[in-house]
């Protein structure tokens, strides 16, 4: 494969799950607890450097308002990897993710590696999903299963590493 390639990755999820803080903790490590919704939406890069050899990523951080879902589609169609993500404290954005994953397989391309992010680790005390639920939904889709914290670090470069490990073993 080509080393110096442009490995895509969109983020999609409810709005308020934590998807920009999880791109600017990846490419920053930068959070920031008065973060704006976004609109439309935005595009970051960062370069990873694995012992299998280097993967830029080109990331789309979706916005989850209703408003803009339709717009969500373009930004999936070009991703090699999407990367869904939900609030644990919060049931409703789980069964959202589930249905981002339904117009994926409905939808998006084929191939397309999908991880799950359970956000907001941190609060795990008003967990409404249990852990176990959400890594066997993960497992009978084929998909990336990670607990993560934008604000505390929590799973963020864990994340991107093994999303990096099967673009290269694609
Ligand atoms: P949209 O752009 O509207 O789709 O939202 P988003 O998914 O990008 O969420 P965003 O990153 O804007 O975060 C929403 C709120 O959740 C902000 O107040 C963040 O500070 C907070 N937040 C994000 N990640 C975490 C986290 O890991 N833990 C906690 N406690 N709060 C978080
Ligand atoms: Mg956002």
């Amino acid at each position: 494969d080509d080393n110096s390639a442009q490995a895509k990755v969109v983020l999609l999820g409810e709005a308020g799950v934590g998807k920009s803080s999880i791109v600017l903790r990846f490419v920053a490590d930068t959070y920031h607890s008065d973060i704006e919704p976004t609109i439309g939406a935005s595009f970051l890069s960062k370069i990873v450097n694995l012992s299998e050899g280097t993967i830029k990523f080109g990331i789309w951080d979706t916005a989850g308002q209703e408003r803009y879902h339709s717009l969500a589609r373009m930004y999936y169609a070009e991703a090699v990897a999407a990367i869904l993500v939900y609030d644990i404290t919060n049931r409703k954005s789980y069964e959202a993710m589930k249905n981002w994953h339904k117009e994926l397989v409905e939808q998006g391309p084929k191939n397309l590696i999908v991880a799950i992010a359970g956000n907001k680790e941190d609060l795990v005390e008003k967990e409404q999903v249990e852990m176990e639920e959400a890594k066997s939904f993960a497992e009978s889709i084929g998909a990336i299963y990670k607990k993560t914290s934008a604000k505390t670090r929590y799973g963020i470069e864990q994340l991107f590493k093994e999303i990096a490990i099967k673009i290269k073993d694609n």
